[in-house]
Parts: C-alpha cells; structure tokens; sequence
C-alpha cells in the first residue's frame, strides 16, 4: 500500500520527544495504563485459569465468554489474552530510538517477539470468532474480525518491508500495527470514560448491541485515521498547538486511567491475588 509512496511522505518515526515535554508524559502516561491492562489480564485470566474458575471469572466480564465444552475456542481466547498482554507491554520499545540505534539487534529481536504476540493474539481472537458467537453479535463479529484480519495484515507488511529493508514503508506499518494494538487497550479507556462522565447512553448491558456498542465495535478506525496522520504528518500542526493537545490528552489519560484501574482493575487483581495466595 505505501510501496509508491515517495520517501519524502511517510518520514521516519517522529524522534522520541524530549523527557518531560507534554509528548513524552503522554507516552509514559499511556504505557504505564497500558502496563496496568497487561497485569490485569494476567492475574484475573490467567489466575482463574489456575484456579479452574474461568466459567465465574470470564463470564463475570464478558457473559459466555468460556464455555466448558468449548475447549478449542476457550485455548484460543486464553492465548489471545496472553499474547496481547505481551505485544502492549512491548510495543512501545520497538520506538524507543535509543534502543533501535543502540542496539539494534536487540532491536530485531524484540521485534520479531512481538510481531509473533500481535500474530497469535489477531490469529487466537480470529480463531474464537469462529467458533463462538460474542457478546455483541454479527455485528461485533464483523467489526472484531475486520480488526482480526488488519492485524495480521499489519504484522505481514511490517515484516516483509523490514526484510527488504524498505524502512520507510517498514515504519508507517509498524506504526499502524501498534496503533491497532494500543487500540484493545483505548477500546476500555473509552468504554470507561463513557461509563463514568456519561453514565452509559447508548449502551446496552449484558448485550452489546445499543447504537453506541455497534459504533465501538469498529473503535479501531478513527485510531487509524490518526496513524495515518502521524505517518504522512500532511499538513503539519503547529508546535503550540501540538503540546497543548499532548498536555490535554496526557491530563484526560491519567483521570480516566485512574477511574477505571480504581474501580476496575486494581479491585478484580486484588481479589483474584487473595484467591491464589
Ligand atoms: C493487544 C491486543 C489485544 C488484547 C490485549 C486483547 C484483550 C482482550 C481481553 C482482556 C478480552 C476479554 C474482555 C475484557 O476483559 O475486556 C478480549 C476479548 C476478545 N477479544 Fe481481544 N485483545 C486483543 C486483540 C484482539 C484482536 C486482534 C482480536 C481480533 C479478532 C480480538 C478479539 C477478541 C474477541 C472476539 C473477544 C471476546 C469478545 C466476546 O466474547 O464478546 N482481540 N480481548
């Protein structure tokens, strides 16, 4: 899809911003949320797992999420649950350009580690789809499977450019597969922002398939619409403009991660640690 594009249109990943400008909070700000869902869904999925509870725990969050007799859609789902906790703890090393310059096998070789997560977390999701129904339906089914499929697209195009050492085009989809990854994790963020400032119009409980359900089961799409940006950064916004809205999103990142680990995550790790210790 970029092979045509002439270098000059899709630069380099931006530089890492400068340590305490409103960008590098920013990115900080959001690993360390994205860190806090990774630990989550290791200690509650993989501490049911554990502990044979999976039929309360997962269905507790999601309702049919594990069905006993469903053994293969319950290991691919298992599998995408500990591949994608990988790929978000690890994505944003992959653009810390001290890392990559540095040392860049060790560079490649947290690459391939995570294009491996990013693959068998889209192939594990892909794989349930198709042989269970989600909470939300076709509809859900559609707009998750679309989202299956981009990220293995994603993985295959990164890979493929990285071997022929196309960076350019190597870096705009590295770009769009990590905004696709961050997207599961902006997904709750934004189903809890909705929760807590808005009180849940539009949504349906227990089913999923209220008007504002059906518009977030393609979530993915305006997080793509910004990498887009980022990648071909046409026409460039002004710096002043830039740290304001990096401040703002930075401010917004940090209220919302906090109302949703204090009422959700940190409680559910809390509990199911009691439960194993
Ligand atoms: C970074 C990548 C990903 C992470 C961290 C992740 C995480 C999760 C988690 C934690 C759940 C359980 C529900 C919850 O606690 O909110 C879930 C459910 C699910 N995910 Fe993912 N996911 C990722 C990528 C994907 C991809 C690429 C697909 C594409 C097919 C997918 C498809 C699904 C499906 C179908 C469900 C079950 C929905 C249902 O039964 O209603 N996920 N995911």
């Amino acid at each position: 899809m970029t092979d045509s594009l002439p270098a000059a249109s899709t630069p380099a990943v931006p530089a890492q911003p400068p340590a305490g400008s409103p960008a590098s909070t920013l990115l900080l700000f959001s690993w360390l949320s994205a860190a806090i869902f990774s630990l989550y869904i290791v200690i509650f999925y993989g501490g049911a797992a554990l502990l044979g509870t999976m039929e309360r725990d997962w269905n507790e969050v999601l309702p049919r999420l594990y069905a006993r007799a469903a053994t293969t859609a319950n290991l691919m789902i298992g599998m995408h649950f500990v591949t994608g906790a990988a790929m978000l703890v690890l994505g944003p090393v992959q653009f810390m350009s001290g890392i990559r310059t540095r040392w860049p096998a060790a560079h490649r070789w947290s690459g391939r580690v995570y294009l491996a997560c990013a693959a068998l977390a889209g192939v594990g999701g892909l794989a349930y789809l198709s042989l269970r129904d989600p909470v939300g339906g076709q509809v859900m089914a559609l707009g998750f499977g679309l989202y299956g499929v981009l990220m293995l697209l994603s993985c295959a195009q990164t890979l493929r450019h990285a071997l022929a050492r196309r960076m350019c085009e190597h870096r705009a989809w590295a770009i769009r597969l990590f905004t696709l990854g961050l997207g599961s994790w902006l997904y709750r963020m934004e189903y809890g922002l909705w929760l807590n400032a808005l009180d849940w119009p539009g949504h349906a409980t227990g089913t999923f398939d209220g008007p504002f359900d059906l518009v977030m089961d393609f979530f993915y799409v305006p997080h793509l619409l910004v990498a887009e940006y980022v990648i071909r950064r046409r026409p460039a916004l002004p710096g002043s403009v830039m740290k304001a809205a990096g401040a703002a999103c930075a401010m917004l990142l940090a209220v919302v991660t906090w109302l949703f680990a204090s009422a959700y995550w940190l409680p559910h790790m809390r509990d199911q640690l009691a439960r194993l210790a």
